[in-house]
């Protein structure tokens, strides 16, 4: 006999843990499959955001970023630390810690809200009248289950390249990456992407030389050009060293290490020797053994599967969330697109503006930006003003050494509406949030600037950056 549920969510990350306690906090009788098992083989939920994503990374970036201070930056404030070290297992332990008192606060919501956790890997069977059937494979048993509405939120893994075996030893993608049991002397990444970038920087600062090689002939493409072009200057300068229009080949291990063969921008051969290598070249939707066919349900030509703007698929009862769905492989627009579809299945008619989620790249400083770009608002032909204004005018910026970088506000020629906001500065993850409020409530440049910010505060700089949009920023 099947366990019948109202909502069934396959998959606890982000964006169907998410979806599972709005979908309880509605009322209706919820489940949520999950087969994720930590090194310990410990059922977990979370997903990779909380077990290999962004929760272990920010822990490792912030560990690697107090030790750049103490060993570069303490001596600006006068202070002068001799001898500092750092014990990796000890760094990584912390991280492990973090990351379950995170899983094991999904587990606490899941009973607070009495969300029954199916454990193990879900696969669709069919359909009954308006039901889907799907079945429920643990180690030692398999469970029927039936549910009046579906979401998948099975979201996505490393791509891999061909003739590129990840043993996440030598060579890893972001689960070896986070789990390094040294410093590596050099280390080599392919892929200057987000986690090249963020991963870069954190074993960069505990004292690897690292070598990043990327396909694309730009950097950082999707961003502003303003802000790619300083994130260029200030990752570099720090001895990130980055490689453009590269074009990988034979990559070999051996008990030497890695050797990375590639072609250079110019046409030159060239190869990189490293202890480890990175490969992270964007992820891929998971959808391995979900057996849609089932219920008459099929992934596009990229592997996703195809929904409409509310994530409902060609089965009106069966919804996809999060990275296994298009749009920006982020934990905070799966989170969003959860709560949507639970809200849909109540009945309520919520709505998402995909153009209001804003992206961070948690390097140091933080890249962050929502809405259109500059070479954007080009290609639409749309009339905009740009404002731009530095953190070096910023007393707390300067108080605090972290000077570097800038607020750019665009907004439309017309009707100031704001269009997209780029910021490279320290708190640019939390700058940022300012400038999605405002997207989202339609602010004209002149809101921001006739709204008092606190003094002296980073956001001083948002504020003089929509002044500027007016030629009219009263620091510089
Ligand atoms: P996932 O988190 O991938 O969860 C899907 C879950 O479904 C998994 O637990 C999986 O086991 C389960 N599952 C799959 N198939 C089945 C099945 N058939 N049966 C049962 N269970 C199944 N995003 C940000 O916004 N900010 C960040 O700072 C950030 N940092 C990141 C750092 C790294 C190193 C990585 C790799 C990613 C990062 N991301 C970040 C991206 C973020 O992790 C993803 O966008 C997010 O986890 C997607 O959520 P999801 O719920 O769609 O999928
Ligand atoms: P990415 O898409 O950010 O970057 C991949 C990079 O690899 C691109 O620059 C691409 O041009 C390059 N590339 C692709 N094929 C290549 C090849 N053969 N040789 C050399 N370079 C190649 O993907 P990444 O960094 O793997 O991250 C995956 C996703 O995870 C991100 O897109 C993002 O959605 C999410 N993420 C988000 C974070 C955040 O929000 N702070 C942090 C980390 C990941």
């Amino acid at each position: 006999m099947a366990q019948e549920f109202d909502v069934v969510v396959i998959g606890a990350g982000p964006a169907g843990y998410i979806a599972a306690i709005r979908a309880a906090q509605l009322g209706l009788k919820t489940a949520c499959v999950e087969k994720w098992t930590n090194p310990n083989g410990e059922a977990v939920l979370g997903g990779t955001c909380l077990n290999v994503g962004c929760i272990p990374s920010k822990a490792l970036l912030a560990s690697s970023e107090e030790f750049e201070k103490i060993n570069h930056h303490a001596q600006t404030h006068g202070i002068s630390v001799k001898g500092a070290s750092i014990d990796i297992p000890k760094m990584i332990g912390r991280k492990d810690a973090i990351v379950s008192k995170m899983t094991k606060g999904i587990e606490f919501l899941f009973k607070k809200n009495k969300i029954t956790w199916l454990k193990g890997h879900a696969s669709l069977t069919g359909e009954q009248g308006d039901r889907v059937s799907l079945k429920v494979q643990a180690e030692k048993s398999t469970e029927d289950v039936s549910a009046r509405f579906l979401i998948i939120a099975t979201g996505s893994k490393a791509r891999h390249l061909p003739g590129i075996a990840v043993d996440n030893q030598l060579v890893c993608d972001n689960e070896g990456a986070l789990n390094f049991p040294a410093v590596p002397k050099k280390l080599g990444v392919i892929g200057a992407g987000v986690i090249g970038l963020e991963l870069g920087s954190v074993w960069r600062r505990l004292g690897a030389e690292v070598t990043v090689l990327e396909a694309m002939p730009g950097f950082l493409t999707a961003c502003d050009e303003a802000v790619s072009k300083e994130a260029h200057k200030l990752l570099t300068q720090q001895g990130l060293q980055i490689q453009t229009g590269v074009k990988i080949g034979d990559v070999k291990t051996s008990a030497k290490g890695v050797k990375v063969a590639y072609t250079d921008a110019a046409g030159k051969s060239q190869s990189l020797d490293c202890d480890r290598l990175i490969v992270s070249v964007g992820r891929v939707p998971n959808t391995e053994n979900l057996n849609l066919q089932a219920i008459g349900l099929s992934v596009d030509e990229r592997g996703f599967i195809p929904v409409d703007d509310h994530c409902r698929t060609a089965k009106p009862n069966v919804f996809a969330i999060g990275d296994v769905v298009r749009g920006p492989m982020l934990a905070h627009k799966g989170e969003d697109e959860g709560v949507l579809v639970a809200e849909i299945i109540a009945g309520q008619k919520p709505h998402i503006d995909y153009n209001c989620i804003p992206w961070v790249i948690y390097t140091s400083p933080e890249i962050a930006w929502v809405g259109k770009t500059e070479q954007q608002l080009k290609s639409e032909g749309r009339a905009y003003k740009a404002g731009q204004f530095p953190f070096a005018a910023n007393g707390r910026a300067l108080g605090m050494d972290a000077a570097e970088g800038f607020v750019k506000v665009l907004a439309d020629a017309a009707t100031d509406e704001i269009l997209g906001v780029h910021i490279v500065a320290a708190s640019a993850s939390d700058l940022i949030a300012e400038a999605a409020v405002a997207m989202e409530f339609k602010a004209a440049a002149e809101d921001i600037a006739r709204i008092c910010h606190p003094h002296p505060s980073m956001s001083e700089v948002m504020r003089e950056a929509a002044l500027a949009t007016d030629k009219r920023a009263l620091n510089m």
